[in-house]
């Protein structure tokens, strides 16, 4: 059997997605794994427990009416209307936006509206003036969210801008690094591609690295965004207010030049697959649009759950002051037992470890400065001893990495497991690591 291109573009066995299956197979492997690889949230008992009482009193009692209408039927295919009149309710009261109805969304999870939103604004235009141009999308601060790799029906269609690096302390340690946006670069860039830049977007807290665009930075990217007149796309995947697994001093804004995306992932529900788009008009009729095509309407199960919590700010209370917590705490204990196992690595090669100053998101970002080999084979030394971590260079989207050493010295390691996990995982690490710069 012959696939199109659109086929042997989505079927080939790309580097992740090899990957992502040995993540899976480990998952359900009989070996002990310590898993510090993959994207799943923490299972938390008092969120989880609000979440099955949601699910009880939906299959029974004064809310089954709910269940049924949401199982029932399909919503249209813009989303399930009570959820996106709850969201405008819940967005308003906190942040004054001024939303309606016609500005939410939803779609199967956020990587579903990342595949409209890349390929509305990235690949080929039709232009007057030269008959066709090919867009790309901005990413302003390379490494990124390796699930937008992919995501264009033909070819590629990202610029990157590699990071400026920055040694900082972090609650008063030394240790600690932060990528910052290169704007001379991303000025430079944008001249130079000018009205040929579709989008521009970036995850704030950044999934792989936890930095936390800062507020100067946003408000230059939205600068830039307005004055190219294209949109400044916002994953907020682990931001606020749900799941608000940020620890930095940030605001969150929206007005129409931004499309925020949110997940119901990140609290705890990665499998009820619900994305939230926030966004002008024009862009939320054209995510329904697709959505009709692609899914007839976007799944309702999330809804009907996270309704009722939007309603009575439950969920902002369970992000504020249990989800966050969590990783806040995990993130400490992650970072103590790096440095413990690593944070002294004997002369010459002392302080070879440096940690991005963990500000959000559900892991850490952790640099081997100058290591012998890359973090592909460390991958592979690490998976043999039984602990999973994702190699750095997935995560540089739209970069050539050829030339870029560091892209191949990082490591991702979850923190959303427990002490145990966390514990034996990072043990390995330190073990495979100084056996590695040992051996130089
Ligand atoms: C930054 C970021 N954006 C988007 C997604 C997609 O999440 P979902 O499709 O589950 O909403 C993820 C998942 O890990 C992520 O880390």
């Amino acid at each position: 059997m012959q696939f199109s291109k659109f086929g042997e573009k989505f079927t080939k066995n790309s580097g992740i997605l090899q990957l992502m299956d040995d993540l899976g197979n480990a998952l359900n492997s009989e070996q002990p794994i310590n898993m510090l690889g993959g994207g799943n949230p923490a299972r938390i008992d008092k969120v989880n427990q609000t979440y099955w009482s949601v699910f009880k009193s939906l299959a029974e009692g004064d809310m089954g009416s709910m269940a049924i209408e949401n199982i029932g039927n399909y919503s249209t295919p813009q989303g399930d209307a009570k959820f996106i009149a709850a969201l405008v309710d819940f967005f308003n009261r906190h942040y004054d936006w001024g939303l309606t109805t016609d500005n939410i969304a939803l779609t199967n999870g956020s990587q579903n509206a990342f595949f409209y939103l890349f390929n509305l604004f990235g690949g080929q235009f039709d232009d007057t003036k030269q008959g066709s141009i090919d867009k790309k999308i901005l990413l302003p601060l390379a490494p990124e969210y390796v699930g937008y790799a992919d995501a264009h029906v033909d070819g590629q269609h990202f610029i990157a801008v590699l990071p400026s690096i920055e040694f900082v302390q972090h609650q008063g340690e030394d240790g600690f690094f932060k990528y910052r946006v290169d704007f001379d670069t991303l000025e430079n860039l944008a001249e130079l591609h000018n009205g040929e830049i579709g989008a521009i977007c970036c995850s704030r807290p950044t999934n792989p690295t936890g930095n936390v665009l800062t507020d100067d930075e946003m408000a230059r990217l939205e600068a830039i965004a307005k004055r190219f007149d294209i949109p400044l796309i916002i994953d907020n995947a682990y931001g606020m207010p749900f799941p608000n697994i940020i620890y930095s001093q940030a605001t969150l804004n929206w007005n129409e030049q931004i499309i925020l995306c949110f997940s119901l992932s990140k609290i705890g529900l990665p499998g009820v697959r619900t994305g939230i788009v926030v966004a002008n008009p024009q862009v939320v009729k054209a995510i329904s649009s697709l959505n009709a095509i692609v899914n007839l309407a976007p799944t309702r199960f999330g809804a009907a759950i996270a309704t009722p919590l939007l309603q009575d700010d439950r969920l902002k209370d369970l992000s504020d002051n249990h989800i966050r917590p969590f990783y806040q705490g995990q993130a400490k204990l992650a970072v103590q037992l790096l440095k413990q196992e690593l944070g002294d690595l004997p002369s010459p090669y002392n302080n070879v470890m440096k940690i991005h100053k963990p500000e959000g998101a559900i892991f850490l970002w952790v640099w081997f400065k100058d290591l012998p080999i890359t973090t592909v084979e460390l991958y592979a030394r690490l998976k043999a001893k039984g602990t999973l971590i994702i190699p750095s260079e997935h995560f540089f989207v739209g970069v050539d990495t050829d030339n870029f050493k560091h892209a191949h010295e990082c490591i991702r390691l979850s923190i959303a497991q427990d002490d145990e996990t966390l514990k034996k995982g990072i043990a390995t690490i330190g073990e495979v690591v100084r056996a590695v710069y040992a051996k130089q």
